[in-house]
């Protein structure tokens, strides 16, 4: 029997679909009604102590639209935002973890906790009061982009630095026996090096990743960026769909070390959630997608991925997880002999010039078009580099074909 069920941190689950810690796990309620909805675990969002005041903008989050080909529908690429940790403080969630440990105890619940970078008591505070509630696991939020909490190092600023969060990581380790993910910025150097440092100090696993630090775009009119808080900015995370290569390569990085990583960025798809499982993620998290779609974009994840289990044979995720590990390779391990040429299926082409255009300006001048667009692909002078593939509109009306003479 194939099974989506998973294994992680001790805990069974029923599939590998988590809500990051982010607006759709924004109450107890909302992460009941995903639970009904077949999310197998969920983490709360991130937890500040009763001490820390959370006062949000509005607006918060700001996206990277476009207009799909087929129609003028605006269509969210990406999200960027400035949103702080939970408005509810930690009375709020440790009454609620309890409860939903209650009600749903066959689901997954990770306490997302953050504190001040120096803040000991604090650290330890959350920690032991969200084992107490009954939370499965803590998740350290060492990575929140904004620096919009306390006038403190904390989220990122700590993700950055491996002593601190060698540190903090160390605090809560003595202080809980339940398992410790950290949930980590990929806006660092080295993130294998900080993996390793962590697991050292007590982690039992990774979440690659939060969301990256970026501003998101400049209003032309006003010169502010965006989100415009009257008419100022700040630097936020983005998240969603621009976020998975990022998201990919951390994850590829952190794997290899041995823990159990949960992957998140940019998983909109079972497809995307396929990529990060072949790149050793055995759960995997989902924020920006359910802000889309809503959390009846579970069904399609998980008919998806099942599906893709069945067709490669598989009847379980770990059985593909980390396979593509070993294809992630130093670029001076790649194949320079096999040579490849472009070609154009002339029967779908829909003659509109951009791959003309892309390799006379971007390429090497191997494909020219005439009066009436139709390409013609010079095989002496092109170089197989894809450009011209990557640029068509048309699905695999352009591929790339092996030459049949390796040259050197
Ligand atoms: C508006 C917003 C608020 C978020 N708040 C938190 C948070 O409180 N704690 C946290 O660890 N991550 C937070 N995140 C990050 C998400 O948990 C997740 O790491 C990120 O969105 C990438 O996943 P996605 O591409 O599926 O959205 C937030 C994301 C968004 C969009």
């Amino acid at each position: 029997m194939t099974t989506l069920a998973v294994d992680f941190l001790g805990f069974h689950l029923q599939n590998p679909f988590i809500l990051a810690s982010a607006p759709p796990t924004n109450t107890v309620e909302m992460i009941a009604r995903a639970f009904e909805r077949g999310w197998a675990g969920a983490v709360t969002k991130t937890i500040p102590l009763e001490k820390v005041p959370v006062v949000n903008t509005t607006p918060r989050i700001h996206s990277i639209a476009f207009a799909g080909f087929e129609e003028e529908a605006r269509r969210v690429y990406a999200f960027g935002n400035i949103e702080l940790v939970s408005e509810k403080h930690a009375d709020y969630w440790m009454a609620g973890i309890t409860k939903l440990r209650r009600d749903f105890p066959d689901r997954f619940l990770m306490a997302s906790i953050m504190a001040d970078a120096g803040a000991k008591d604090d650290w330890v505070e959350l920690a032991t009061r969200a084992e107490k509630a009954g939370a499965c696991a803590l998740e350290l939020n060492f990575s929140c982009p904004h620096g919009g909490m306390p006038p403190h190092a904390v989220g990122a600023a700590i993700g950055q630095d491996p002593t601190i969060a060698k540190r903090i990581v160390g605090w809560v380790r003595a202080a809980v026996k339940i398992p410790i993910v950290v949930k980590l910025t990929a806006a660092v150097t080295d993130l294998r090096q900080l993996g390793q440092t962590l697991i050292e100090a007590g982690a039992d696993g990774f979440c690659t990743i939060n969301s990256f630090p970026v501003i998101l775009g400049v209003d032309l009119k006003t010169h502010s960026p965006l989100p415009s808080v009257s008419g100022k900015g700040n630097v936020g995370g983005l998240t969603g769909r621009a976020l998975k290569p990022i998201a990919l390569r951390a994850t590829s990085e952190i794997a290899p070390l041995g823990k159990p990583v949960s992957g998140c960025g940019g998983i909109s798809t079972w497809e995307d959630a396929a990529e990060f499982v072949l790149l050793g993620a055995s759960t995997l998290q989902v924020c920006s997608a359910v802000m889309l779609e809503g959390y009846d974009v579970i069904t399609d994840l998980k008919d998806g991925l099942l599906s893709y289990l069945e067709e490669n044979g598989a009847t379980q995720l770990s059985e593909l997880c980390g396979k593509a590990l070993k294809n992630v390779v130093p670029h001076s391990a790649l194949d320079v002999r096999t040579r490849r040429v472009s070609a154009v299926d002339l029967s779908t082409c829909s003659r509109c010039g951009k791959c003309a255009i892309a390799c006379r300006d971007a390429g090497y001048q191997a494909i020219t078009d005439g009066a009436d667009r139709t390409p013609m692909v010079d095989r002496d002078k092109c170089d197989g580099c894809g450009l011209c593939v990557q640029v068509c509109p048309v699905w695999e009306c352009i591929t790339l074909a092996e030459r049949p003479a390796a040259r050197a």
